[in-house]
């Protein structure tokens, strides 16, 4: 190929016409890939269980982008939520490019299996594992007819390696590899299935996790765990690998587990337990 015909990538805006829908998308991770699928050009739904958040910031995203963004209420853990959500998008936007399941919690921070609560457990299956399985589920009805989509999920850095996390976040993190499964059988349908598993990162869920620190201490601490250092990393860092997936240039990636940690996984933590 000569020069003159390389093609010119990225073509920007990276994600212009595309539509996206992102559970746990009123804060965090979810909410700086909103804006950030949104500046390149994507018309985004906000899916939450924190509506005035949801609302709030899908009305800020709307007037510093210029794109239509919206906020659903939607509990990824209840089938019939996950269904209203995929099916306001496509009402709103006429199809469904890219399904970001991105929604989770943590759950109690008991350190035990000897007194692990089994309530606790199953919630936190039910949002991280059973929820993003819906929003593949109801995702796949749609793109399968379009014989094209991306669906990505959230897992974490706890499916790659120890990293001192409660045993049923890391468990639940870990079925996240439903990633290759659905790669599998989507794949013959033109349906990309990838998955990124962030580190240490300064957002409420983490700050609540580490008993309510402030962002910066939370920063710092995140910056001081990775192995790449002087990098001040934040959510944008994953809405960074969750725009790579879902725009174009990924044309041919699927039942990827992409991890975003400055490299923290590749040290071994358990020997410092
Ligand atoms: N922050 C980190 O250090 C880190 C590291 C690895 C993985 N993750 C994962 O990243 C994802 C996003 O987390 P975050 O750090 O941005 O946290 P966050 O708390 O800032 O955002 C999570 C969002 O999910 C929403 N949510 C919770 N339960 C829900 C439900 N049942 N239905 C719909 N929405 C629900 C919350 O309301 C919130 O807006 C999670 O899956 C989390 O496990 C985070």
């Amino acid at each position: 190929m000569s020069q003159a015909n390389l093609p010119l990538y990225p073509p920007f805006p990276r994600l212009e016409g595309k539509v996206a829908l992102i559970t746990g998308g009123a804060s965090g991770i979810g909410e700086s890939t909103a804006r950030l699928f949104a500046r390149q050009g994507a018309k985004v739904v906000i899916a939450d269980v924190q509506s005035d958040l949801g609302h709030s910031v899908s009305k800020e995203i709307r007037s510093e982008s210029g794109q239509p963004v919206s906020y659903v209420q939607c509990d990824v853990a209840k089938d019939s939520d996950v269904e209203n959500a995929v099916k306001t998008a496509v009402s709103m936007h006429g199809k469904l490019d890219i399904m970001f399941n991105n929604a989770g919690i943590t759950g109690k921070y008991d350190p035990s299996i000897l007194s692990i609560d089994r309530e606790d457990f199953k919630k936190v299956f039910d949002i991280n594992v059973y929820g993003g399985f819906l929003g593949a589920k109801h995702a796949a009805r749609v793109m399968i007819p379009q014989k094209k989509g991306c669906i990505l999920f959230t897992a974490s850095i706890a499916s790659v390696c120890y990293c001192g996390i409660p045993h049923a976040y890391t468990a639940a993190k870990h079925a996240v590899g439903l990633t290759k499964n659905l790669a599998v059988e989507l794949g013959k349908h033109g349906i990309r299935v990838n998955c990124i598993s962030p580190g240490g990162i300064p957002t409420p869920l983490a700050s609540k996790a580490m008993g309510g620190v402030d962002m910066k201490t939370l920063q710092e601490t995140c910056m001081a765990d990775a192995i790449l250092k002087g990098v001040p990393v934040d959510a944008n860092d994953v809405a960074e690998a969750a725009l790579y997936l879902g725009s174009e240039e990924s044309k041919f990636v699927s039942g990827l587990n992409v991890v975003v940690d400055g490299a923290y996984s590749l040290r071994n933590y358990s020997s410092t337990n």
